[in-house]
């Protein structure tokens, strides 16, 4: 187990910390995080379909592992990669059309930039059209955090909530069973 925990640690060099601000306009860092597992997903709020539908599923998961006893709860977390139009307000009245348990982070861009890019997060906005409206092209992928802030799992577009949550399930028993494991080395 402990091997099988350090080849995937190795292969896995994404994720790390972040400071960014809330949608209360309060600092947030990853260390804030630690203790608990987290879901996280990287979009802005003028996306017109696909950010919508993964937001859904980001709270639809949640839901579902809040329905079971067997399950450690899970933080949706969303953290916009349109700074410049996503600001503590707008994320806050975003967030509300999903679910008021979602935590919704941006910042300046230098902070955003750092988030994304350790999770090597793509993220790219075309041009302005008239209205000054545009689309940020993006990585669609959710992302799992465990306790200790480190990256464990992620879930592609094309990922279920349903097999979302098979993800986690597995996640969380692989982390008991290394945690135990350890306990009784002790
Ligand atoms: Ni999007």
């Amino acid at each position: 187990m402990e091997k099988d925990r350090r080849r995937s640690l190795g292969k896995a060099a994404i994720g790390g910390s972040f400071d960014l601000i809330d949608q209360d306009g309060k600092r947030m860092t990853s260390e804030d995080l630690l203790g608990k597992w987290v879901l996280l997903y990287f979009g802005f709020s003028h996306c017109p379909d696909i950010c919508p539908e993964e937001m859904e599923k980001l709270v639809k998961v949640t839901d579902m592992v809040e329905k079971d006893p067997d399950l450690p709860p899970l933080l949706p977390l969303f953290i916009t990669v349109d700074p410049e139009r996503d600001t503590p307000a707008v994320v806050k009245a975003y967030l509300k059309e999903f679910s008021p348990k979602i935590i919704g982070l941006t910042g300046t861009q230098e902070q955003v930039h750092a988030a994304t890019k350790a999770y090597r997060v793509y993220f790219s906005a075309g041009p302005k059209d008239g209205d000054n409206d545009y689309i940020v092209d993006h990585t669609i992928i959710m992302y799992l955090i465990n306790p200790e802030g480190e990256f464990v799992d992620y879930f592609g577009q094309l990922k279920t909530a349903e097999q979302v949550l098979t993800g986690y399930t597995i996640s969380v028993a692989k982390y008991n069973a290394l945690k135990n494991n350890s306990w009784f080395k002790l």
